[in-house]
């Protein structure tokens, strides 16, 4: 990855881009930068420890697309709930923007085309005790682009799969950098409107799904978001509840999707 070609691209763009050929974790090498300025971008061609939701793995083979960007808004954590949501929004634009493609969102953080993972998003929040503002915010990127990690084919699929061309990542990663400036900017202003097309585009509404925490699985129905991005759900006894994102996971109730 070239960090010149993607400046090249993006000439007014005040944000820092960095690059690796290789690194543990885009995501825990922007933590290991405690005075790096937001607007840090780190960009590497492969990943050790890529990181996903709920502490799995996200395999990262050279080919992929792996970028953190790190933002430090002074705001308390709770006004940040939403953040995964609208990032996924951005990407969304940005893949659109690159090739045409309408891509769905699997809720919570999960970009997939035709029932398959396309990528996913790892939000965290850069804390220190006893402050409830955090010091900033990790926004991890991963999509599949010109590769497929090993044993996960009959659930993922490549952007070059589905545009029938290599990617440029340098282009994508530009595309990218863009659209999560504009998000930056909508973060706290435009909420609404971004998780209006975010429900609009999501595959887990309106069906029903299973509600798996640790080892337990119980199945709801998806009925819509609340005012941060949360799932709510009605379970078959009738109870009503919003899932956040920390510690459930959402699956179809016949497969990932659907
Ligand atoms: C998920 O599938 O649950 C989220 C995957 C997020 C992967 C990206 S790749 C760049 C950044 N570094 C990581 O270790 N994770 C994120």
């Amino acid at each position: 990855m070239d960090a010149e070609k993607i400046r090249a691209i993006l000439p007014d763009c005040p944000w820092t881009i960095l690059t690796a050929e290789e690194t543990d974790s885009t995501n825990n090498a922007l933590k290991r930068l405690p005075d790096a300025p937001g607007g840090t971008v780190l960009l590497s061609d492969r990943q050790t420890g890529g990181r996903g939701r709920l502490g799995r793995c996200f395999a990262s083979p050279a080919g992929g697309l792996y970028l953190s960007v790190l933002l430090r808004p002074d705001v308390a954590g709770e006004r940040l709930l939403h953040l995964t949501p609208v990032v996924a929004v951005a990407v969304r634009r940005a893949i659109h923007d690159f090739c045409g493609l309408s891509v769905e969102i699997k809720w919570i953080n999960d970009l997939v085309f035709g029932g398959k993972k396309l990528g996913g998003i790892l939000t965290e929040l850069v804390t220190s005790a006893g402050s409830n503002r955090p010091e900033g915010v990790i926004i991890g990127i991963g999509l599949n682009c010109n590769t497929l990690p090993e044993n996960v084919t009959d659930m993922a699929v490549s952007l070059a799969a589905l545009t029938g061309k290599p990617v440029r990542l340098e282009l994508l990663a530009a595309a990218i950098i863009k659209r999560l400036r504009e998000m930056e900017t909508a973060l706290f202003t435009e909420k609404e409107a971004w998780l209006q097309e975010y429900a609009d585009a999501c595959v887990t509404l309106n069906r029903t799904v299973q509600v798996i925490r640790g080892d337990m699985v119980r199945m709801a129905y998806a009925f819509g978001l609340d005012e941060n991005g949360g799932l709510r759900v009605r379970y078959a006894n009738g109870e009503v509840a919003v899932i956040s994102s920390g510690e459930v996971s959402v699956r179809g109730m016949y497969g990932y999707v659907k």
